[in-house]
């Protein structure tokens, strides 16, 4: 295999130099013929003057150079070049700061030879581990950001989807539009992660220490939190049409449930009652819409009487929750109008229903299996040091 480690710098003259002797060192326990790029983006500090200077005598070594727009618009250009011109049957993700060991190298690549798509230097995996003297400020960062990747973009499966120490097999980038992943930094390690869990590739990842830089400062900037946040939910409601469905379904059975009891209230009847009697109006409005529309296309296979009983349950349930939290407000909040009181309800009966619509009522699996799969995620999303 040709394997190419691209590195993206800007600002590492001060670095690259000892890691590129520390990459070489590594090269003789590697059976592949191995390829360095540096995606350099005119760093002041003539990074790149280092990298043309040491190219005269080191075939191994290329640069691409560019316009600073980020981590991620590097990569797309740097992973382009490496597969277009350089040949590479795989490419390596690296930092340029030393916060990733090159002695790791060999381990990830003998991870794809034993058939791994896509390798992840994993700090979230027993045995990996990110800087023990990390202030809290940096900790939550990168806990949040990968929380947020595994639970709002759904990408459980996975540990550190924020890693940027990876080894990619060519032929799963080969089918990825890069340009159209339209990320310009950070957020680049999601948006990539995402298209290889959408395409089934096999991950593998492998515990690495992740350790501060000593050289130069980290570019990771607002902008890239920004950017990274508003993509988790765009994925989140690509890839989950189902539940945009459901929401817009629940608006309208929103105006149902609070048409329905203000006119019962109106009407004489006692709040704690019109409650319930709007909450089921409003469930079987939901239920007719969702049926035809946010499940209907996911074929359960289940008979009609059963789909309905499940249905009846699982509105039960709902609307348990929802008195129970109508209940619960009105006694705490007295003076607080009953119809803020239904408003508010809404919210957990609403989390219950769908959790029981999609898995249960409407799902094609059994309902232990969805189960097992919320334990596995649970368990894995516990820290592991
Ligand atoms: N060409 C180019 N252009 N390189 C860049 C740019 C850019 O706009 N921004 C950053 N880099 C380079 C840096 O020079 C360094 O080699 C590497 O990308 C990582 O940048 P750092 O600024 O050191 O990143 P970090 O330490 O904050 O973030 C690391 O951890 C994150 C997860 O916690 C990286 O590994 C990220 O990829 C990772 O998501
Ligand atoms: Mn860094």
């Amino acid at each position: 295999m040709r394997i190419a480690i691209i590195i993206p710098t800007y600002n590492e003259a001060d670095n690259i130099s000892l890691l590129l002797d520390a990459l070489h060192r590594q090269f003789s326990c590697i059976p592949h013929e191995m390829h360095v790029l540096v995606v350099d983006d005119n760093s002041p500090d003539g990074t790149a003057d280092i990298i043309r200077a040491r190219q005269r005598n080191t075939p191994w070594l290329h640069l691409l150079t560019g316009r600073k727009e980020g981590l991620g618009a590097a990569y797309i250009r740097g992973m382009a070049h490496s597969l277009d011109v350089l040949g590479a049957d795989a490419v390596m993700e690296m930092d340029a700061d030393f916060s990733h060991d090159p002695a790791d190298v060999p381990r990830m690549i003998a991870a794809l030879d034993a058939g791994a798509d896509m390798v992840i230097g994993s700090r979230y995996v027993r045995g990996g581990s990110i800087p023990e003297d990390w202030g809290l400020h940096r900790k939550l960062n990168s806990k949040f950001g990968n929380i947020a990747a595994r639970l709002i973009a759904g990408m459980h499966q996975v540990a550190d989807c924020t890693a940027g120490f990876r080894a990619i097999r060519a032929s799963m980038l080969r089918q990825i539009d890069l340009p159209s992943l339209n990320a310009r930094g950070y957020v680049f390690q999601i948006a990539l992660l995402h298209e290889m869990l959408a395409q089934d590739a096999r991950i593998t990842e492998i515990p690495v220490k992740f350790t501060d830089r000593t050289r130069g400062e980290t570019k990771l900037g607002l902008a890239d939190i920004a950017e990274f946040l508003l993509r988790v939910w765009a994925i989140r409601l690509r890839s989950m049409r189902t539940f945009l469905f459901f929401c817009l379904v629940g608006a309208t059975g929103v105006a149902v449930n609070l048409a329905v009891f203000s006119a019962l209230v109106a009407g004489g009847i006692a709040p704690l009652l019109a409650s319930p009697l709007a909450v089921e109006v409003a469930i079987l409005w939901n239920f007719l819409l969702n049926n035809r529309l946010t499940f209907g296309k996911a074929e359960s296979g289940r008979s009609a009487f059963g789909k309905l009983l499940r249905f009846n349950l699982a509105s039960l349930a709902g609307l348990g929750v929802h008195w129970a939290t109508f209940w619960a407000i009105t006694r705490l909040f007295p003076t607080l109008p009953p119809l803020m009181a239904q408003a508010l309800a809404i919210a957990p009966s609403t989390v219950t229903n769908y959790v029981l619509y999609s898995r249960w009522v409407f799902s094609t699996n059994r309902l232990r299996s969805k189960l097992s799969g919320i334990i596995r995620l649970a368990t894995a999303t516990r820290p592991m040091d």
